[in-house]
């Protein structure tokens, strides 16, 4: 089938956060990330302070206002730290910026160019769910590492393993996680990979519903979830009330060694979701065959799922923000393409018992 909207990849993931500074130390010493650029008063930037951090392939930028008055303020105030911008690197800006507003997006931020001695580059935004935003940059005609603008800078992490973005999943209001598939499908030519209902992802007293949507070259994947009818409230609603709206739940990084990775950022204080013994006595039977030692998983609290071309092991974090709203999977794909069916259940039970000690079950 023709891609009928051309993404080349997730070029970086955006936080808006209240202390820029401190996120980039957290993020270069817990989660190993290189601290690569840096724009703010120093460099010309007036209204924001921005890092740019760099691991593998993943990149994230950390955002915050440097003064009174800034229109992200309000945002920041509402939702507390989180993800702002999902960026995509495009071929064409002006052409993805006016094909997707013909095909019903929201305007964010209309076509501009960035320059500075490296060249230009040149950017335009959309809106999608909640306050988030696509950015379309393109910085073929940049020598520089990331924007015009932008300084230089060398502090090296102690990597913690983590390649690339494997998918960004984000939570919608009852009832609108069709509207955005159809986004999706309508303006950025994704296509429905799988579909979950609540039957597929419901536990005694919790439900959710959810689809997969990829775009056309299949490096952008994106779950997109809504709450369903339960006995108790779902982390979808805990999340939708924390955040004030929808916005961006749990970013997958991907790994090749989840074993060293997961041991490095418990050592360095991550917390994870916890499933109890029983998960690992029951694991033989359902994932058959694997080539790590199930007790090893086991310690590290490492979850594990098979499907039709292989499997997968992934792990969750405790969220990573003062709200429950934002946190990680770390995730290390063994042929599977899917997304972890078989821990559903398990996970969800863990989330309770997190909300539980919340009260916001
Ligand atoms: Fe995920």
């Amino acid at each position: 089938m023709a891609d009928t909207f051309p993404i080349r990849c997730v070029d970086h993931v955006r936080f808006l956060v209240g202390n820029a500074r401190a996120s980039a130390y957290y993020y270069h010493k817990v989660f190993g990330f290189d601290i690569v650029g840096y724009d703010g008063l120093e460099t010309g930037l007036k209204h924001e302070v921005d890092w740019l951090l760099r691991q593998g392939n993943v990149r994230f930028l950390f955002t915050a206002p440097s003064r009174p008055g800034h229109p992200l303020n309000e945002q920041l105030n509402r939702s507390g730290d989180g993800v702002m911008d999902v960026a995509f690197e495009v071929d064409d800006v002006d052409w993805a910026f006016e094909a997707a507003v013909a095909r019903g997006a929201k305007p964010a931020k209309q076509p501009w160019t960035m320059r500075d001695d490296r060249g230009e580059v040149r950017l335009a935004a959309i809106h999608t769910y909640g306050d988030t935003i696509h950015t379309f940059l393109n910085r073929d005609k940049f020598s520089g590492g990331f924007l015009p603008g932008f300084q230089d800078r060398d502090l090296r992490g102690h990597s913690t393993g983590l390649l690339e973005v494997d998918h960004v999943v984000g939570n919608v209001e009852l009832g609108q996680m069709n509207v955005w598939v159809k986004f999706y499908e309508q303006v950025l030519g994704f296509t429905q990979l799988i579909s979950f209902d609540d039957k597929d992802i419901s536990t005694e007293y919790t439900a959710l519903m959810s689809k997969v949507m990829s775009n056309g070259n299949g490096k952008v994947k994106f779950p997109i979830n809504e709450p369903a009818e339960g006995k108790k409230k779902s982390q979808i609603d805990e999340y939708l009330e924390f955040y004030g709206g929808a916005g961006v739940q749990h970013i997958a990084l991907l790994t090749d060694d989840i074993i060293r990775t997961v041991t490095e950022l418990r050592n360095r204080g991550i917390e994870f979701l916890q499933v109890p013994k029983a998960y690992y006595d029951l694991l033989p039977d359902r994932v058959g065959k694997i080539d790590e030692a199930i007790s090893e998983l086991e310690d590290l609290g490492i979850l594990v799922d098979r499907d039709d071309e292989g499997y997968l092991l992934q792990i969750f974090t405790k969220p990573v923000t003062d709200r429950p709203t934002l946190f990680y999977e770390i995730i290390e794909r063994k042929g599977a393409k899917s997304f972890g069916k078989g821990n559903f259940k398990a996970l969800f039970e863990a989330i309770e018992r997190e909300q539980a000690i919340r009260g916001t079950l």
